[in-house]
């Protein structure tokens, strides 16, 4: 079996549903996996990316589905506009559910702290981007499915709300909503699946608590 940095290469397929910035595909793509990231957007830097509907391709015979759906209307960040928008919500609820039923064996879902965790289920794990290398704070739920809760790679000082770090203009959505890369990173290196028997260790992983 090759090696990339010490650890074995999986070849493992994985997708990145709804990411125009390459930013986890890249990562999982240097630990050795056959990565694409699916976004309605192209993206923005060159790599296997797939500029479709993700609800179309989940057939495809994934290992490994990593999901960042939109959160316009789900966030608590947008709460006092919920009630004006019932009908939104309730498509962008079902759409994550479509994502969790998937024909994945692992499947990741990440989002803001939101309406998702009464409308859909409780998070399985909420991360800080400060665990991750950077000094900032944006509380991220990960609704985990045969995978284990990340283990935070390294802890800094900063705490500044990234929400206030983006100055107001066309592109301050997708300024806020891209993957840091140590979280990606840690993603990368805690969640390749290991294929040298040719499967999942997910009964492993399903013994330190994950469902
Ligand atoms: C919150 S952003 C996630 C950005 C991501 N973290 C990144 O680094 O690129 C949500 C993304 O979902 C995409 N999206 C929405 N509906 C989609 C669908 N049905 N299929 C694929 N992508 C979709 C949007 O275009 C948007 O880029």
């Amino acid at each position: 079996m090759p090696l990339q940095e010490g650890r074995p290469v999986s070849g493992a397929k994985v997708l990145i549903a709804c990411e125009f910035s390459g930013i986890v595909r890249d990562a999982f793509a240097r630990a050795g996996c056959d990565s694409w990231s699916c976004d309605l957007l192209p993206s923005e830097q060159p790599g296997n990316h797939i500029q479709a509907d993700v609800l179309g391709v989940l057939d495809q015979g994934w290992d490994l589905m990593i999901a960042f759906p939109p959160c316009t209307h789900l966030a608590v960040s947008g709460a006092r506009w919920f009630k004006d928008k019932k009908p939104q919500q309730e498509m962008a609820v079902t759409f994550v559910r479509r994502l969790w039923a998937a024909p994945i064996e692992c499947i990741a879902i990440e989002n803001p702290i939101g309406v998702l965790s009464t409308k859909f289920r409780l998070p399985d794990q909420i991360i800080q981007p400060w665990q991750f290398g950077h000094g900032e704070t944006k509380a991220t739920c990960l609704w985990l499915k045969n995978l284990p809760k990340l283990v935070p790679t390294r802890v800094v000082t900063g705490r500044t709300a990234r929400v206030h770090r983006e100055p107001p203009g066309p592109d301050r959505w997708k300024n806020r909503s891209r993957t840091c890369s140590g979280i990606a990173d840690a993603m990368a290196r805690q969640w390749t699946p290991d294929q040298k028997s040719g499967s999942h260790d997910h009964e492993k992983w399903s013994r330190k608590g994950s469902r």
